[in-house]
């Protein structure tokens, strides 16, 4: 039994094979139905509509059956940690939740956000890991702390399909939001992109780095994988002959717990980092302007204008179809003998 937690789980021709049955489901020449009399569960401590959707009704296309649970509403509290005296207001630990859910259940997906609270411990994934430590069955990392790989696989399918499989120059850069954000999809995306042999750069200001270990192993994957890792504070400069720009807003580790103190920092980005018209012009060679993406939900005209996610070069409502294949994709390659 393998798990799905993060795409450095998978080497490059699994992830290119996992992409090519995405785009089997999605063309209709995939219709096999790994799921037939099986159940799967969905574990949701966040709130999700691309997520949860898309991994219900990829069940249901599988012949299989969804079993949601959201622990502190539909099913109790949980506790994650090892050894703790539960006397607070945890009712269940994740020791018997996943150990039950495993006898039901075929595959179990959960997400789980950072709590932008504790950087050095939130860093090292301490929910999904419990689920993993604990399960028989599969675990799908449906957005955890550090990851979200079925978003950036689902992006990575968004690209071949839009450009081809050829590597590209694709530009992960920063936005301002009201608020500090959690650095899972930031990273899968830098990390998925490294794998599959991308030319990445990634802009965003000073203070705002990805994680160093991340970072190290983007390095690592993008040299084994033929292509380039850049990391720019300059959005501009970053922005010239892309072919991808993917926009997302994350928090600053330096601040990491002191939201308050974030926000004052970021202010002073509002204005400068936001993909308008100006910057996506820059894009354009003769090969055309690069196709914006970001995973939703999306802030309009706080992170992308008006008119570049409703031009003809936004490709966010196709990348949102994807994580359907791309679940279905997943869930059968996870549940298949050859995983
Ligand atoms: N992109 C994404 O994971 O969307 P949801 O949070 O709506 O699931």
């Amino acid at each position: 039994m393998r798990n799905f937690l993060t795409t450095a789980d998978c080497s490059r021709d699994e992830l290119t094979r996992l992409i090519e049955s995405a785009l089997r489901f999605k063309n209709g020449s995939e219709k096999a139905k790994a799921l037939a009399g099986k159940s799967v569960a969905l574990v949701f401590f966040n709130p999700s509509l691309r997520t949860r959707a898309s991994m219900q009704v990829g069940i249901y296309e599988l012949g299989g059956n969804p079993v949601v649970l959201e622990p502190g509403g539909s099913s109790w509290t949980l506790e994650h940690r090892d050894g703790v005296v539960m006397d607070g207001d945890k009712t269940e630990h994740v020791a018997e939740f996943v150990r039950v859910l495993a006898r039901y259940c075929a595959a179990i997906g959960m997400r789980t956000f950072a709590a932008l609270k504790n950087w050095e411990e939130e860093r090292t994934d301490p929910v999904l890991n419990a689920f993993a430590k604990y399960s028989t069955a599969p675990i799908i990392n449906l957005e955890s702390a550090m990851h979200h790989p079925c978003q950036a696989l689902a992006d990575m399918m968004t690209i071949r399909e839009k450009l081809g499989a050829a590597p590209k120059r694709v530009v992960l850069t920063w936005a301002w939001h009201p608020k500090p954000l959690p650095m899972a999809v930031p990273n899968s995306f830098a990390l998925a992109a490294a794998q599959m042999g991308h030319e990445v750069v990634i802009a965003h200001p000073r203070g705002y780095e990805l994680d160093d270990e991340l970072m190290k192993t983007v390095r690592e994957q993008s040299a084994g994988a033929g292509g380039s890792v850049e990391v720019t504070n300059d959005i501009d400069k970053a922005f010239d002959g892309a072919h991808v720009i993917y926009a997302k807003s994350w928090g600053a580790r330096q601040f990491y717990g002191r939201a308050e103190r974030e926000i004052e920092e970021r202010a002073q980005y509002r204005v400068r980092w936001i993909v308008d018209e100006a910057k996506m012009a820059r894009t354009v060679s003769q090969k055309g302007q690069a196709i914006f993406m970001h995973c939703l939900p999306v802030r309009r005209n706080v992170i992308v204008t008006d008119g570049v996610i409703d031009s003809p070069a936004s490709a966010v409502i196709d990348e949102a179809e994807n994580r359907l294949h791309v679940h279905k994709a997943i869930m059968t390659k996870v549940l298949s003998a050859e995983y």
